[in-house]
């Protein structure tokens, strides 16, 4: 069974499944640029296969992450997040102040082969913690509106749907959704 700890995910000694270890282990710097937008490009690859998302028809989506996106996205002051699991780097996430008590939550990455263990969970509780420890009372995500199962994870994690937009540069529905942070819940 996995669970949860101080940022840190677990097996408990009973599990069956192989033991592994994934840590958040630090905010990233200007340094780590380069790594993030491999990163990116990589967790994103299978989200452009299953929605038809190429260079031409949606630069923006992270299957093509520049790093000098990474780099403007520092500059703005988005504070990234590494998450590790045997000293590599396999995941990420992104947080921005967008005002005094919202945070956008962003670049939500796990790499493929680490998926299902609850690292994506994990980086989103993390995302949370920083969100309160900055005055946030909410974080909101924008995501692809017909990836179903993704919005069904995020509902799981207690974000609520508040609408839906097209827009002209982009060739699919943007589902925003928030998720209220209370100061009580020790998540
Ligand atoms: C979304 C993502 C970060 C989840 O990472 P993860 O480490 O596998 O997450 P967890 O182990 O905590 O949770 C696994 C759950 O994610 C679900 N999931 C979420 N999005 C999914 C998707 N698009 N396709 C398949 N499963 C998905 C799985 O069904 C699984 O559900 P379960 O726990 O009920 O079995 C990862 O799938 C990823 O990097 N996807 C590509 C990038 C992306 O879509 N980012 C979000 C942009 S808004």
């Amino acid at each position: 069974m996995l669970f949860l700890w101080n940022g840190e995910a677990r097996l408990s000694e009973t599990s069956s499944v192989t033991r592994t270890m994934a840590t958040v282990t630090r905010e990233a710097n200007e340094d780590d640029t380069g790594v993030l937008a491999d990163l990116l490009r990589r967790a994103f690859r299978d989200v452009a296969e299953r929605f038809d998302l190429t260079a031409e028809n949606c630069p923006k989506n992270l299957a093509f992450c520049t790093e000098q996106r990474i780099k403007d996205d520092l500059e703005r002051g988005v504070r990234y997040y590494i998450l590790e699991e045997e000293r590599k780097i396999c995941g990420c996430i992104a947080l921005e102040r967008a005002k005094p008590d919202v945070c956008y939550l962003m670049r939500l990455a796990v790499l493929p082969g680490h998926r299902g263990k609850g690292h994506g969970k994990m980086l989103v509780h993390h995302i949370f913690e920083k969100a309160r420890d900055v005055g946030a009372q909410r974080v909101e995500i924008a995501m692809i509106s017909k990836d179903r199962k993704l919005k069904n994870w995020y509902k799981k994690l207690g974000f609520l749907q508040k609408g839906t937009k097209r827009f002209d540069h982009l060739p699919f529905t943007v589902a925003f959704m928030y998720r209220e942070l209370s100061r009580e819940e020790g998540e």
